[in-house]
């Protein structure tokens, strides 16, 4: 049986993983603040494949609560075969326009979180000489778009990086690079998303199932939808001056004062 930890786990991106991995018939580990909303996935997994999830419920910007969590990932008795770096949030207003407090909350749980995780995983994995690393980035990433974009550019590149490490033990890692995609992560970090066309939009469900899929295949990178597979390579091929005088161009002024910039990087904003 293959156990798989995800965080992030209660809502969005998390929760499909989770719907995604129990329908392989996987056990999960699931990971979030909101202990209620964890157990009610986990309930409602159960009720679908017949097998209760692990709730293991932490605020990972908690040193101790993230150690508890590298500690569960660590634990021979009970190993982890796979772990979906997922959990993370965005910032409402561009650098330098959110308190400092906030962008080094965003940059521990979109960095410093995986790293910490990963190192505490990896050791069993190449020991048992099979499983995985997903870690979910951005096409945000693949662009000069802030604080945010650089976070997902360094998720990325680690993840491409460990995945050559790996190889050789027979370990895979995938980079999962989504665009915008139907969660609560553009409500959570208070961006004004009216003006995007259905078109950009896609389905959590549908993100995780390409991951599946190009995790099976052993894919570098996971990219769903034709428009953000074709933005991807025309990025990757473009002048960097060319690049960033569009991405200057469409730069907007931040849409709320500093003052009342309100997300998801405060803990009183956790659901
Ligand atoms: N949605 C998009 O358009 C999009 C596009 C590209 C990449 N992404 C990335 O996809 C990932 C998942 O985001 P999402 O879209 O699914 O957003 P979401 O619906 O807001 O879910 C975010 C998840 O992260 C958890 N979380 C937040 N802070 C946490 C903390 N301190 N400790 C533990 N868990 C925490 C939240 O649970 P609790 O509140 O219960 O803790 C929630 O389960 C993120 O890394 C995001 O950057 C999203």
């Amino acid at each position: 049986m293959t156990t798989v930890l995800i965080t992030g786990a209660s809502a969005g991106l998390g929760a499909a993983f989770a719907r995604g991995f129990a329908a392989k018939g996987c056990d999960l580990i699931l990971v979030a603040r909101d202990t209620g909303r964890l157990k009610a996935v986990a309930d409602e997994l159960a009720a679908a494949h017949g097998t209760l999830p692990e709730v293991l419920p932490a605020d990972l910007l908690d040193p101790e609560q993230c150690r508890a969590v590298a500690e569960r990932l660590a634990d021979p008795a009970r190993p982890v075969d796979i772990l979906v770096n997922n959990a993370g949030f965005g910032l409402p207003a561009p650098f330098p326009y959110s308190p400092v407090e906030d962008e080094e909350r965003m940059l521990d749980l979109l960095v410093k979180v995986p790293l910490k995780l990963t190192h505490a995983v990896v050791p069993g994995l190449r020991e048992r000489r099979r499983g995985a690393v997903l870690n979910v980035s951005s096409v945000a990433g693949l662009l000069p778009t802030g604080t945010y974009g650089a976070a997902k550019a360094w998720t990325t590149a680690f993840s491409e990086s460990l995945r050559v490490d790996l190889a050789p033990y027979g370990v895979r890692v995938l980079a999962v690079v989504p665009g915008f995609t139907r969660t609560e992560f553009q409500e959570r970090a208070g961006m004004d998303v009216s003006a995007l066309p259905d078109s950009v939009w896609l389905d959590a469900d549908a993100v995780v199932a390409r991951a599946l899929k190009d995790l099976s295949l052993r894919r570098p990178l996971s990219i769903t939808g034709l428009r953000y597979r074709l933005y991807a390579q025309a990025v990757r091929h473009l002048p960097r001056t060319f690049v960033a005088r569009k991405m200057a161009r469409d730069r907007r002024p931040p849409a709320q004062a500093p003052e009342q910039a309100q997300n998801a990087a405060r803990p009183e904003a956790a659901r």
